[in-house]
């Protein structure tokens, strides 16, 4: 009998008192699968199966699985599949935001609890990567990430539509009246026809090239379309590369450190990427004990150009993305601006990686220095009285026209009171009113939803009006566009300054300066704060859980008790 702890199924034996019974019963009820005795002596590769029937972004991972089976068991392993809780973006109620930390608390508890020498982490809608990096993060195993891979567009009536930038595109012209019942829902049909994730740089594509940044996927795959025979090919990889990990690891805490994560930063402002990122990279950063700090931000994404032409950005899908070099062309292109010494999980650094140029790439996606989307970052923090700890802004799906302006508030309470009055045709708005949503953050009961994209009130949007500055303590999704500020910390719900805007104030937005400051004087915003109240903690469950844990965007709205103990806050 392999009484061995440090491999296959004899590691975490479980707690029966006497170790050998323990694992001569493991092996017992394995046996009742039919395994051989020689199988159960091999080195175990877990695989994290995050399909699910409400996950269409999922749908191809039964057949993932398999592919990454076959790279283990070839390797002379035993893969062993087991379930997660699966986060599919729009199937959630209030928002999978309010679930990506049970998923990561989930998958750090299995990588941990099952016998298992390394991992495969098959994921990809937008919570199910970042739960998996910050579970992988805390469990310091070594894992593989293998994402499922973005959808195809598809031609409709000769326009390519994909999810979800265009979803976006439609409804707002739906809502402004000028597409009809009948054809919007055509086109809801036509918007996600192949399995896979968002078809554009949102959050599961960003996080996605991010992961491979990190170190975490094999070089050149976060983008393989989940279609391709390519992305089973590497899910096969995906599977051996786990087994060489068992005798030469890599471990996460050896890829996460401050320079791959300031890399990751870098990667973010040059793809344009989605805003939700940040939050994410934030929390998989702190599970290592490393702070993304937003004035670091500011000084990178200065210096870093927006190099790749995808929706929402710019007009391209993934597919084009892949096709033109994917995340190595693009990281070549900058790579004067990159740590070079981070290792990946092949443990190769980036400098080897990037030895050599790569053979082609297409210049329409992915630009050359010299001819940049924008020769500035995509991302920008604003600090200031509204903000004291900060607010994010895609100034590279924004309107710069707006990026300087001081006007009037008009603030909805929270999500009911915006979809109460937001078509209201009585709605007192101009389209030089600033749009302010409180109450939606990671404390408040709507858990930090997809809401900052606030609609245009109707009456406008009929009148022509595209975009409006609009302020929230929550997140859009990584598809959207307009001149929207997020993530205000700290979030009304915990009493920052946003609790005390009231329609009518006036706020000052300064792109140029990174300012957003609420002009009112402080004797009146005295007054305010003394008869505000913060809403009754939930009862029980998970709800309670994060209420009492839950931090703020800019600490990337982890579990405080998940941080490591010497980074706590
Ligand atoms: Fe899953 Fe967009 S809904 S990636």
């Amino acid at each position: 009998m392999d009484t061995d702890e440090k491999r296959g199924l004899a590691r975490n034996v479980a707690g029966y008192g006497d170790r050998d019974f323990s694992l001569y019963l493991r092996r017992s009820f394995a046996r009742s699968m039919g395994y051989s005795p020689a199988m159960l002596e091999r080195p175990v590769v877990g695989i994290v199966d995050t399909s699910s029937g409400y996950n269409n972004c999922h749908r191809t991972v039964p057949e993932l699985i398999e592919a990454v089976r076959r790279g283990v068991l070839a390797a002379g392993g035993l893969p062993l599949p087991f379930p997660t809780i699966s986060l599919c973006e729009p199937a959630l109620f209030p928002t999978s935001m309010h679930y990506r930390n049970l998923a990561a608390l989930d998958t750090e508890a299995m990588l941990s609890a099952q016998p298992m020498d390394a991992a495969v982490l098959v994921g990809g809608c937008d919570k199910t990567v970042p739960a998996q990096l910050m579970a992988a993060a805390s469990a310091d195993l070594p894992v593989v990430g293998l994402v499922t891979g973005p959808m195809l567009a598809t031609f409709y009536q000769g326009e390519r539509l994909a999810a979800c930038t265009d979803c976006r595109r439609y409804w707002a012209a739906y809502r402004a009246g000028r597409v009809s019942a009948e054809r919007i829902g055509e086109i809801e049909g036509r918007l996600a026809t192949t399995a896979g994730t968002c078809g554009v740089m949102g959050t599961a594509s960003t996080m996605a090239c991010l992961a491979e940044t990190l170190g975490f996927l094999p070089a050149g795959t976060a983008s393989i379309p989940a279609v391709h025979a390519e992305r089973l090919a590497a899910a096969e990889a995906a599977g051996a590369l786990a087994m060489r990990l068992i005798e030469a690891p890599v471990r996460p805490s050896q890829l996460i450190t401050r320079e791959s994560v300031e890399n990751a930063l870098t990667v973010l402002l040059a793809l344009g990427g989605s805003t939700n990122a940040l939050i994410h990279l934030t929390a998989i950063a702190g599970r290592r004990g490393i702070a993304v700090d937003l004035r670091r931000l500011n000084e990178l994404s200065d210096a870093t150009p927006v190099l790749v032409d995808l929706k929402p950005t710019g007009d391209g899908y993934m597919e084009d993305f892949h096709a033109a070099g994917g995340l190595p062309a693009l990281l070549h292109e900058i790579k004067d601006l990159l740590h070079l010494s981070a290792i990946d999980v092949t443990g190769r650094s980036l400098g080897e990686r990037l030895a050599t140029p790569p053979v082609f790439v297409d210049r329409r996606i992915i630009r050359a220095r010299a001819e940049p989307i924008s020769p500035v970052g995509g991302l920008v923090a604003l600090f200031g009285s509204l903000a004291p700890r900060g607010a994010i802004l895609k100034r590279s799906a924004a309107t710069p026209a707006l990026f300087e302006r001081e006007a009037r508030a008009l603030v909805f309470d929270g999500l009911e009171d915006l979809a109460r009055r937001i078509d209201d045709p009585d709605l007192d708005v101009t389209p030089e009113d600033f749009l302010v949503l409180k109450n939606a953050g990671p404390l408040s009961a709507a858990g930090m939803p997809e809401a900052g994209y606030l609609p245009i009130p109707q009456k406008l949007a009929r009148a022509g009006v595209k975009d409006m500055v609009r302020i929230s303590d929550c997140r859009m999704s990584g598809t959207a566009f307009g001149t929207i500020v997020l993530h205000v910390a700290p979030e009304a719900a915990a009493g920052g300054p946003l609790a005390l805007v009231e329609t009518g104030d006036r706020i000052r937005l300064s792109v140029a300066e990174r300012r957003l400051d609420l002009l009112v004087e402080d004797a009146v915003l005295a007054r305010r704060r003394a008869a505000w109240q913060a809403r009754p903690a939930p009862a029980r469950g998970w709800n309670r859980l994060v209420a009492e844990q839950v931090l703020q965007a800019d600490e990337g709205c982890d579990l405080a008790f998940m941080k490591p103990a010497d980074a706590k806050t």
